[in-house]
């Protein structure tokens, strides 16, 4: 099985509801190591950066909004980026994390447990996980220097 490294990012509304701990638990029990931790504010380039793949689609601009630190009546603009290594750890930590609507998610994932849709329809699904290989390696590279990552 290949060794990969995957990002996560916990979004702004795991910060603001308390949430980090419980992630971290329920993606440290995949048996995936740690190898990168980094506290920061999203800046508009960096959001937009992160999420070209969505640019035109009718819930970007409120995803941009959301990873910022602007949803659903709260302002808390901090998001934790870690970066965790193993075998298949992108399709182990996407398997953690759960489907991508917080209403469709297994009960158990984090999404699951822990995400909500706002009456707007917005989802609040607390983290971002690399979905393939060549987004792992892009967004490694936009959130992380090399010699940040403690492999
Ligand atoms: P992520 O990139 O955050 O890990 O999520 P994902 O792969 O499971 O889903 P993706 O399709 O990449 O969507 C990125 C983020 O956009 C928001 N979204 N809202 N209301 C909607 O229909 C909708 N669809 C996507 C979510 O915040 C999702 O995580
Ligand atoms: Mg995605």
């Amino acid at each position: 099985m290949p060794i990969e490294q995957t990002l996560i990012l916990i979004k702004p509304d795991g910060l603001c509801r308390k949430l980090t701990g419980l992630t971290i638990d329920r993606l440290d029990a995949s048996g995936l190591d740690m190898v990168a931790a980094k506290m920061l504010s999203v800046s508009e380039k960096l959001a937009q950066e992160h999420y070209q793949e969505h640019l035109g689609k009718p819930f970007y601009p409120g995803l941009i909004r959301y990873i910022r630190g602007e949803f659903h009546g709260f302002k808390d603009h901090r998001i934790l980026a870690l970066v965790y290594r193993g075998e298949n750890a992108i399709s182990q930590v996407r398997a953690v994390a759960g489907a991508t609507n917080p209403e469709h998610a297994t009960p158990g994932t984090i999404r699951g447990s822990f995400g909500r849709v706002t009456t707007a329809g917005q989802f609040e699904n607390v983290i971002h996980a690399s979905a393939n290989p060549a987004d792992a390696a892009r967004e490694i590279s936009l959130w992380f220097k090399p010699e940040e990552i403690l492999a």
